[in-house]
């Protein structure tokens, strides 16, 4: 028995964008391209040298609805939430927000020096759990288990499994797969994937052939892209005369309307009316 492999659907570049005080990011979900990738709502890649790039960082803002996934590379963000926490992550760190029902938070970089580098990811949550209790956690770069394994392939595994190895980010309502993998040339990687579940890879360093197009012709992506797969049981990626290095990440969808307004998430008008509503009233995450 063979297993299918997923052809590729599209290769998309990222957008320019600009969000929170006005930093600079590349956005490939939550775009004209791709408006949702059930259950991922928004991808974006931030990462400068240039500190007028990002020092004005996100303050203060809300969200309800969904879960936020941040991913730093360098540089280094102070965070500090309605719910109480606060602290700093830095190079290879993770912050795993649950939104649910309100959560205030800002995100904020610590200096203006040297390179800021990352990336953010917004997770959707069914009906069921939207207005469930905020919660966040802080995962330290040592707390992320590395697997390299005989293909070359090097994984930092920060949500679900490679080998037997399990990222220590578990309890997230939609499960998905979150890893960071480095291939280097001429090597050939294979990942298994649940059939039905949505699959994307996000490319940003070097460049790998992640499969075929539809119509059977080669898929090359190179950093900064985003691949987005077809079903199917497993993605094949494979490396020439370059390395790569990509995010693999897959989720279940959750196959419900969606009703978005900036960084409300609900699945009706009417629920984005009344949270509105809150917001006027000041009873929004209290
Ligand atoms: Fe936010």
């Amino acid at each position: 028995m063979s297993t299918p492999i997923r052809k590729v659907e599209q290769v998309i570049t990222p957008q320019a964008a600009s969000d929170g005080a006005g930093v600079r990011l590349k956005r490939s979900i939550a775009t004209q391209t791709l408006d949702y990738l059930d259950p991922f709502l928004l991808f974006d890649h931030f990462g400068s040298a240039n500190p007028d790039d990002y020092i004005a960082g996100f303050p203060m803002h809300p969200h309800r609805g969904i879960e936020t996934v941040t991913y730093m590379l360098a540089g280094e963000v102070n965070h500090r939430d309605s719910i109480g926490n606060s602290g700093t992550i830095g190079p290879g760190d993770l912050q795993w927000m649950t939104a649910g029902r309100g959560i205030l938070h800002e995100e904020m970089p610590k200096t203006r020096q040297g390179r800021m580098e990352g990336f953010q990811l917004w997770v959707n949550l069914p009906a069921k759990d939207k207005m469930m209790t905020p919660r966040y956690r802080d995962i330290s770069a040592d707390q992320i288990p590395v697997v390299e394994e005989d293909s070359g392939a090097v994984i930092r595994v920060v949500a679900g499994e490679v080998d037997g190895v399990r990222g220590p980010v578990r309890d997230v309502i939609a499960d998905p797969t979150y890893l960071d993998i480095t291939l280097s040339a001429d090597k050939s990687f294979s990942y298994p994937t649940p059939l039905g579940h949505t699959v994307f890879a996000y490319v940003f360093e070097g460049q790998a052939d992640f499969g075929r197009f539809e119509d059977d012709t080669e898929a090359t992506a190179s950093g900064p892209q985003l691949v987005v797969f077809a079903d199917g049981e497993q993605i094949q990626v494979h490396t020439q005369d370059e390395p790569v290095r990509f995010l693999l990440v897959m989720g279940k969808p959750l196959g419900e309307p969606i009703a978005r307004y900036g960084p409300f998430v609900m699945n009706t008008w009417e629920e984005i009316q009344q949270t509105l509503r809150e917001i006027r009233a000041g009873t929004f995450a209290k």
